[in-house]
């Protein structure tokens, strides 16, 4: 949990080596990574068949694999309690961030329920700098608040480029901002730098959100100074809308073809070969309404198959960025002095999208053009359903939303070289 994680780090580092001026050793530098709706064994290290070396590489040399870590059931609870160190109720955040500007009935005026991170909580980095002395950043999906006084600077990053709700379109198209107000992911504004508001027309042309985000931090850790640091890089991937450079999507093109339940079976055996799973853990069987896989007509079995394959190229996108800051890290001679953590922050997504409560089903009929030939693109607007999703928290139950393991177990794994030096080696 991550109360037992948190408390950990600071066990582990005094806080007299925290404070400002003290000691003389190189204190840790802090780089959190966290992936959205990303489910538990779609990394290889859990028995993911998609390509993501560099994550495994955290795990296998010399990191910490954590099997049985949980979060909140959705994002922003999660994301509260990973900045706070508390009960997402306390900081604010017992529901969705969004619930409460859009059901002001049920929740608006209730303390715990405020929708942003709130101010009986410290945040991690505004300790890390007063008390510690630290640099702080971060890039990507923030949702703990929307208006100015909420924002990643105002709750103690000195660096930002953030998108401020969730479920952005990674390649920027946002065709309905301009003309209407839509459903929380397309609210305007959209994105946040330091203390400004960013028109989304504004970012490049050739935007990808996974790029973009792992660009912008290295930058601001270039141009930072001689403090150590708290960099936090928050993915919307594999988030929908699914969308991919193309050259990648067509690396898992028939990858899928045999649907979901395979890939469910063969995940299974992949943490059985691992030592994940036993032999004996019978998988937990769900049933969706979704047409099942046997049933489908050949055209249906390509689109969904193809909304995987997407998905895969997703994760191996946010891999490839994650290998760009580990070799940022080792040049610039920073790695073995960075703690880092990779999590999702909660189970993979199992909804239907068409059965959200959003605006941007309709923007998706007016604005979108999902066909088979389209969709990972720009112009497309889709989710991938939610027998993939059971397929990657297999032998768990039910997925994201759900307070079930399907919905809070997730993968985590850990990087940091003093803690499995034989000197200060401890079990976490
Ligand atoms: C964002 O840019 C578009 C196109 O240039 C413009 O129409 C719109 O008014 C801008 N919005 C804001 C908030 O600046
Ligand atoms: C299937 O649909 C029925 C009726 O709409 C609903 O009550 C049920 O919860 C749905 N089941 C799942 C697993 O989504
Ligand atoms: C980092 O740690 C590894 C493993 O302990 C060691 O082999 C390597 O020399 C260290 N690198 C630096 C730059 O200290
Ligand atoms: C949708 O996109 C595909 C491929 O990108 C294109 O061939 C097709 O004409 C588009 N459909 C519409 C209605 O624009
Ligand atoms: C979508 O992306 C393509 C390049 O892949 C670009 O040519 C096109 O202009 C983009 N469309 C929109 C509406 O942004």
């Amino acid at each position: 949990m991550f109360k037992s994680i948190f408390c950990f780090i600071f066990l582990y580092i005094p806080i007299d080596t925290l404070q400002k001026n003290t000691s003389p050793s190189p204190r840790p530098n802090f780089l959190i990574i966290v992936a959205d709706d990303l489910g538990y064994t779609d990394i290889s290290p859990y028995g993911s068949e998609i390509s993501t070396p560099n994550i495994e590489s955290l795990a296998s040399n010399g990191g910490t694999l954590f099997t049985d870590f949980h979060t909140a059931s959705t994002c922003s609870p999660t994301r509260s309690m990973l900045l706070s160190g508390t009960d997402h109720h306390l900081a604010g955040i017992g529901q969705m961030s969004d619930m409460t500007e859009r059901y002001p009935k049920l929740w608006g005026g209730k303390q715990g329920y405020e929708g942003y991170l709130n101010d009986r909580v410290a945040a991690l980095p505004e300790i890390l700098k007063d008390l510690g002395g630290y640099q702080t950043m971060m890039t990507g999906k923030w949702h703990l608040g929307t208006v100015k006084e909420q924002i990643p600077s105002k709750r103690g990053f000195e660096r930002s480029f953030a998108l401020i709700h969730g479920a952005g379109n990674h390649f920027n198209y946002e065709p309905a901002v301009a003309t209407e107000r839509g459903g929380f992911a397309l609210n305007p504004p959209l994105y946040v730098r330091d203390d400004e508001f960013i028109n989304h027309t504004a970012l490049p042309e050739d935007y990808y959100s996974s790029d973009y985000f792992t660009s912008e931090l290295i930058r601001f850790l270039d141009e930072g100074d001689e403090r150590s640091f708290f960099a936090y890089l928050a993915f919307t991937a594999p988030h929908w809308p699914l969308q991919a450079p193309n050259e990648l999507i067509e690396k898992y093109k028939g990858k899928y073809d045999a649907g979901p339940d395979a890939l469910r079976a063969a995940r299974l055996e992949r943490q059985r070969q691992l030592g994940l799973l036993t032999r004996n853990v019978d998988s937990m069987r769900v049933s969706t309404n979704e047409t099942s896989w046997k049933f489908m007509l050949d055209d249906e079995r390509a689109f969904s198959a193809k909304t995987m394959e997407i998905y895969a190229a997703m994760i191996h996108r946010m891999d490839d960025s994650i290998g760009r800051i580990i070799d940022y890290l080792h040049r610039t001679n920073q790695f073995n002095n960075t703690f880092i953590l990779f999590m999702s922050d909660n189970g993979a997504e199992g909804v239907v999208l068409e059965s959200l409560l959003l605006q941007s089903i309709d923007q998706s009929v007016t604005y979108f053009n999902n066909s088979y030939e389209n969709i990972g693109k720009n112009t497309s607007y889709i989710s991938y359903g939610p027998q993939w999703a059971y397929a990657a928290m297999a032998p768990y139950r039910m997925a994201k939303g759900h307070i079930t393991e399907g919905g809070v177990r997730c993968p985590a794994i850990v990087h940091f070289g003093p803690l499995t030096s034989t000197s200060t080696s401890r079990s976490v």
